[in-house]
């Protein structure tokens, strides 16, 4: 065979592959235009909801007093869990607690807004994240007071303990949602 022949071989067997490039070119404009129909409905949503994290988490505004250390701590726990966290200090937290329904026995320090729920406290983020995938029919989360073992709290990393987060509804109503 000479290499002539080759490459004519060759030649012919690149024009079979072409039809084939072109098929798949025409799945790929295809794949790609409806994924910019999926990208783009949330997008729609989102501009009239909240704003979105990088990890599809809903922004949190969290609202403490100044000088807070362990509400700052508590936001550095969030952050670390994938939330994207809107700090808002306040020289008062009462109008906070009232404006959002804050049972007064049930209140923390800070007093934080995520997708319309209300979550009071040193309340763990994976509560927040089974609140937001469960979606149940309540005002919020509180854990009351000022756990000790608690996120924010304790040295970062270590477990919850000793305390319960309550689920809360506007009558002031509450139920264990998660004990540790
Ligand atoms: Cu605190
Ligand atoms: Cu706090």
């Amino acid at each position: 065979m000479s290499d002539e022949n080759k490459t004519a071989g060759e030649s012919s067997k690149t024009g079979a592959a072409i039809p084939l490039l072109g098929v798949a070119a025409v799945a790929m404009v295809a794949a790609v235009a409806v994924g910019a129909i999926y990208w783009t409905k949330p997008a729609a949503q989102q501009s009239t909801e909240v704003g979105m994290a990088a990890a599809g988490l809903p922004q949190i505004t969290v609202y403490k007093s100044p000088t807070c250390g362990c509400c700052t701590e508590w936001e550095k726990h969030l952050e670390t869990a994938g939330f994207q966290v809107n700090s808002s200090s306040q020289d008062s937290m009462m109008p906070i607690k009232q404006q959002f329904g804050v049972p007064p026995g049930l209140a923390s320090c800070h007093t934080a807004v995520i997708d319309g729920y209300v979550i009071e406290g040193h309340v763990p983020a994976d509560d927040i994240k089974r609140l937001l995938q469960e979606r149940p029919r309540i005002a919020g989360l509180t854990a009351p007071g000022m756990p000790q073992h608690s996120p924010g709290m304790q040295p970062p990393g270590e477990k919850p303990r000793g305390y319960d987060v309550l689920a809360f509804d506007s009558s002031g109503a509450t139920r264990v949602f998660a004990q540790y």
